[in-house]
């Protein structure tokens, strides 16, 4: 995979962070994507250069098309090749609401990030991926499309979108060699999540099978194994990595 490149959406931080840094530990180039966290996006940025990574960060909002456009094009212009393995990670924050207080515009909002952003995304890098005829879309769902969690329906119908999106592009892209598979993490604690998470989530972690949380590692290798060569006839799935907290 050395001579790939790819763009993780949202990778200041949280899964999108270590997603990038496993990537990048593949000789993989990197580009590291953020929307406003400029200190955060500098850290990751040299701590890959510092252990022999090849990367950029570039700010965007992705739910923008103009700065969507500009984010491929600073991206091509550097590497001088197009983006070969896209993972379309970014997320906003996803409030708790009831049937009551959440508003259409609440939805709306997540699906700017599950359906809006990845299809901006994929029209700048269509073209160019159906010529190369080796390429990768990974999009980050989550468990909650299994669970359907209550209070909650705003993400869980968002990321259910993402499922019938990943696999009418996996049909439609299939005979390009553009293989097209989303990830669910399950409940895998990040910095916005703060210390002492393990303790506050003992309920969650009784009905996980392997009785614990994941980590960002955990995901991580799953997007890393789906992005390289030995994935190559794995297209249109669903990976949970959660533990068995579900399965389906
Ligand atoms: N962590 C979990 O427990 C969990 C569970 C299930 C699913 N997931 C999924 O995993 C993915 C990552 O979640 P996370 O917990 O790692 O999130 P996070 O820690 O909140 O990180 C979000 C990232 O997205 C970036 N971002 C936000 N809005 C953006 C925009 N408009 N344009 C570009 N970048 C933007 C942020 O950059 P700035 O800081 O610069 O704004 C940051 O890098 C999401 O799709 C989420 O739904 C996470």
């Amino acid at each position: 995979m050395s001579k790939k490149v790819a763009l993780v959406t949202g990778s200041s931080k949280g899964l999108g962070k270590v997603i990038i840094q496993k990537l990048a530990e593949s000789v993989i180039k990197v580009i590291l994507n953020y929307r406003s966290n400029y200190d955060k996006a500098e850290a990751v940025l040299r701590d890959i250069q510092e252990h022999g990574g090849e990367a950029i960060a570039l700010q965007a909002d992705i739910t923008d098309q103009n700065d969507v456009e500009r984010l491929i094009d600073a991206s091509r212009e550097t590497f001088e090749q197009p983006i070969d393995i896209l993972v379309n990670n970014a997320t906003d924050p996803q409030p708790e609401l009831s049937l009551e207080e959440v508003t259409w515009e609440e939805y709306l909002d997540q699906l700017q990030f599950t359906v809006k952003a990845p299809l901006l995304l994929l029209k700048e890098v269509i073209q160019p991926m159906k010529e190369n005829q080796w390429e990768r879309i990974i999009n980050i769902g989550s468990e909650v499309v299994e669970i359907g969690n209550s209070d909650f329906s705003n993400d869980v119908t968002a990321k259910s979108a993402m499922i019938g999106m990943t696999r009418s592009w996996a049909n439609e892209l299939g005979k390009y060699d553009i293989t097209v598979n989303a990830v669910h993490p399950g409940f895998t604690p990040v910095e916005r999540h703060g210390e002492g998470t393990e303790t506050s989530a003992h309920s969650y972690i009784k009905g996980v099978p392997l009785n614990r949380l994941g980590k960002p590692e955990d995901i991580a290798y799953m997007v890393r194994f789906l992005a390289s060569d030995e994935a190559n006839f794995i297209t249109g799935q669903n990976m949970n990595i959660n533990g068995g907290n579900t399965f389906g």
